[in-house]
């Protein structure tokens, strides 16, 4: 049995539907008791633990023969309380412990990448037999925008037009941490998840454009204002986040992906091949 946290998340969903497309018995944990069909669903064990109180989590981890550690997206307390679910998971006995992690964690200048990057060193020190995952944005990200997109034509980039991101296309993103979780000989591995191509905003709004079968244009939409402060963690880590991209692009080699995989990377124009096309809106605004 597999432990995936973070589980009702788009990450923790994509990796519990990755392993149940294997068979593997899966245990998902929740921030709280509602109901979760698109987990139950999959046929995952669906259970509450609260990260930011790893008491709660320890006993879930009791039998497991591996743990999928996410930590939610942009939430505050990651680098102490993944060291905590870490201590808690080899005081547990699980022989084999992954780590979502992002690319390049040690870009201090985003503090929710920093965080990953001191989970990593508690990781390294905690006794466990581990592996990492270091994906890159996810080309998910793009997903709420296309009907928009669709409607008006304008992509909207807040990390500006001339720096690129290699996106990464989610599915793989939950294949590779498949292979992590049930391959032997990958401990002390740290792996780097990236999609194929480096793509500025306007390449972005090109691949966008032949999809839909419209003109789109990759619009500059500069965040306002001063960074929000650190007491305002997620607002204060997207500012950063961007602040970063439009400065330095997202960027790297599929190289390790692939490997990983066996196959090439899925590229942007597969991921979105493989979204409902939108339907416009004749009430909405005018092309
Ligand atoms: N998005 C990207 O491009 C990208 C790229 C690389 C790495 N990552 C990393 O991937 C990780 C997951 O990102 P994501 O976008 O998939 O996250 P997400 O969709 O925001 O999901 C996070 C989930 O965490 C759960 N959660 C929140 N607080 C919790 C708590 N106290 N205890 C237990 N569960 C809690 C929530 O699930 P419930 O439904 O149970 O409330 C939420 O759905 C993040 O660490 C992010 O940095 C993301």
């Amino acid at each position: 049995m597999i432990v995936v946290t973070a589980a009702g998340g788009r990450t923790g969903t994509a990796v519990v539907r990755a392993l149940r497309a294997r068979g593997d018995d899966v245990r998902a944990l929740v921030s709280s008791p509602r109901r979760r069909p698109e987990l139950a669903a999959l046929g995952a064990e669906v259970l509450p633990a609260d990260l930011g109180d790893p008491a709660t989590a320890e006993p879930l981890l009791a039998a497991a023969d591996a743990l999928y550690l996410i930590w939610p997206n942009f939430a505050p307390g990651e680098a102490e309380g993944a060291a905590a679910l870490f201590a808690a998971a080899r005081r547990a006995g699980v022989p084999r412990v992954v780590y979502h992690s992002v690319l390049r964690p040690q870009a201090r200048a985003m503090p929710h990448h920093a965080a990953k990057d001191s989970a990593e060193e508690a990781l390294d020190a905690s006794g466990l037999a581990w592996r990492v995952l270091q994906p890159c944005a996810y080309a998910d990200n793009l997903d709420g925008q296309v009907a928009g997109v669709a409607a008006t034509g304008v992509f909207r980039a807040p990390w500006g037009l001339a720096q690129p991101q290699s996106l990464v296309d989610l599915r793989d993103v939950a294949e590779a941490a498949v292979v992590l979780l049930t391959r032997n000989g990958l401990d002390g591995g740290t792996f780097e998840a990236v999609g194929p191509r480096p793509l500025t905003a306007p390449e972005i709004a090109a691949e966008l454009s032949a999809w839909l079968g419209r003109e789109v244009s990759a619009v500059d939409v500069v965040p306002d204002g001063p960074v929000p402060p650190a007491t305002d963690y997620s607002a204060h880590c997207r500012r950063r986040m961007f602040d970063h991209y439009r400065a330095h692009g997202f960027a790297g080699s599929p190289r390790v992906l692939e490997a990983l995989l066996g196959r090439p990377a899925r590229t942007l124009r597969d991921h979105l091949a493989a979204l409902p096309v939108p339907v416009p809106d004749p009430a909405g605004p005018l092309p």
